[in-house]
């Protein structure tokens, strides 16, 4: 019987299906990073996946949606003795790894070969240091240490063209962005930074665009620890400032002097934990801070999202069906001949399959889940 659970990955294996039969029709739920430059998006994704793997630096360096699933596998069991010794030495690597859609079957254990992709990859379609595209990257990421999620990275909100970029290089972000979101099935995670004044922020600002309720809008408060001495962002934190249906979570992410000093994904989770545990303000609010709280909150959010959206998915998949098997009978006998074997014909069948066995099953309990 599929579970609450299964939801995240089957909607991921359905997008799969979708993005190789060229279909994009089905909307299928995910969750979009937003946010200006520099605000912190790419550090909370590496929290996220406890893992240094995006490429740095300065300017536009996302200049392609990276739609990023983790998938949370089983750690292996293992009754070999000796691997004791490993545990105090972090992950075991081998049981973390990658894998891109433009390059199936290819397993990257290396995290650092996976930014080069990422970058190569980029340059690839939008070029070596300009423009932007909105042809997605998609990164799928294995490992026993995170929740099941699907993110978009989203280019940062840029004021400023800087060397080769084209004038309305802003207007062509927010476009970009503004496609992504204005889908009523996406999540916006709307990143501000707590120095600058939270009238000013970017990425809330698009998202009162779209969501003018605030009801899909998680709001996410980083670099609480830049703020003015004397200052915090408690009443944003509480939700006395502006009104989010799924409230605001602050962050701590790495600093520049972190990142130099080769502070690790982990380390800094850590440092995080203890820095809400210690604060004098925050401490009363730290079970519901901090990127731990975070990845839980995204997890549960986007699972009931997926909930609320399976008879949409549904529906839209039963005309898809039809319409391929039409498209199929259109090709006459041959086409029924090949049906099995044809690239139609196969994604027919995973489309049947979801659609019967586990759509069904989990819309049929849909009222037994909490
Ligand atoms: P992005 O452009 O939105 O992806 O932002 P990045 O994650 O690349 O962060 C930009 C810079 O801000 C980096 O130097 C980070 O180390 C730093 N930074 C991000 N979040 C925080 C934070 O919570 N505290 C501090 N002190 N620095 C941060
Ligand atoms: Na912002
Ligand atoms: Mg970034």
């Amino acid at each position: 019987m599929a579970s609450l659970e299964d939801l995240i990955p089957t909607v991921n294996k359905l997008q799969d299906v979708m993005y190789a039969s060229g279909i994009d029709t089905l909307d299928l739920p995910v969750l979009a990073v937003v946010g200006s430059q520099s605000s912190g998006k790419s550090s909370i994704l590496e929290t996220l996946v406890g893992r240094d793997f995006l490429p740095r630096g300065t300017g536009i360096v996302t200049r392609r949606p990276l739609v990023l699933q983790l998938n949370n596998i089983k750690r292996k069991i293992d009754d070999d003795a000796d691997h004791d010794a490993d545990v105090d030495a972090g992950p075991r690597y081998e049981e973390e790894w990658g894998e891109f859609l433009h390059l199936p079957g290819k397993k990257f254990h290396d995290f650092d070969e996976i930014r080069h992709e990422i970058e190569h990859e980029t340059a690839r379609i939008a070029g070596k240091n300009k423009g932007i595209s909105k042809l997605p990257i998609n990164l799928k990421v294995f490992s026993p240490h995170v929740l099941n999620l699907t993110l978009v990275d989203l280019p940062g909100i840029t004021k400023v063209p800087i060397g080769e970029q084209p004038i309305d290089i802003e207007k062509q972000i927010k476009n970009l962005i503004l496609d992504y979101i204005a889908t009523p099935n996406c999540l916006i995670l709307a990143v501000s930074p707590a120095n600058v004044d939270l009238v000013n922020s970017e990425s809330l600002k698009l998202a009162k665009e779209v969501d003018p309720y605030g009801k899909r809008t998680i709001g996410v408060i980083t670099k609480l620890d830049l703020m003015d001495s004397g200052t915090n962002a408690m009443d944003i934190l509480l939700g006395k400032v502006y009104p989010l249906e799924l409230g605001f979570v602050g962050i701590v992410n790495r600093s520049q002097q972190d990142i130099q000093l080769n502070i690790s994904v982990k380390q800094a989770l850590e440092n995080e934990d203890h820095y809400f545990a210690r604060h004098p303000v925050y401490r009363t609010i730290a079970n519901r801070c901090g990127t731990r709280y975070l990845a839980k909150l995204l997890n549960k959010t986007l699972m009931s999202h997926i909930r609320d959206k399976l008879p949409d998915i549904k529906t839209k998949l039963n005309m898809l069906i039809n319409q391929t098997e039409k498209d199929l009978l259109s090709f006459g006998t041959m086409g029924l001949i090949d049906k099995k074997e044809s690239k139609a014909g196969l994604i027919l069948q995973l489309m049947n399959k979801f659609a019967t066995n586990f759509i069904s099953s989990i819309d049929g309990n849909s009222s037994n889940i909490n």
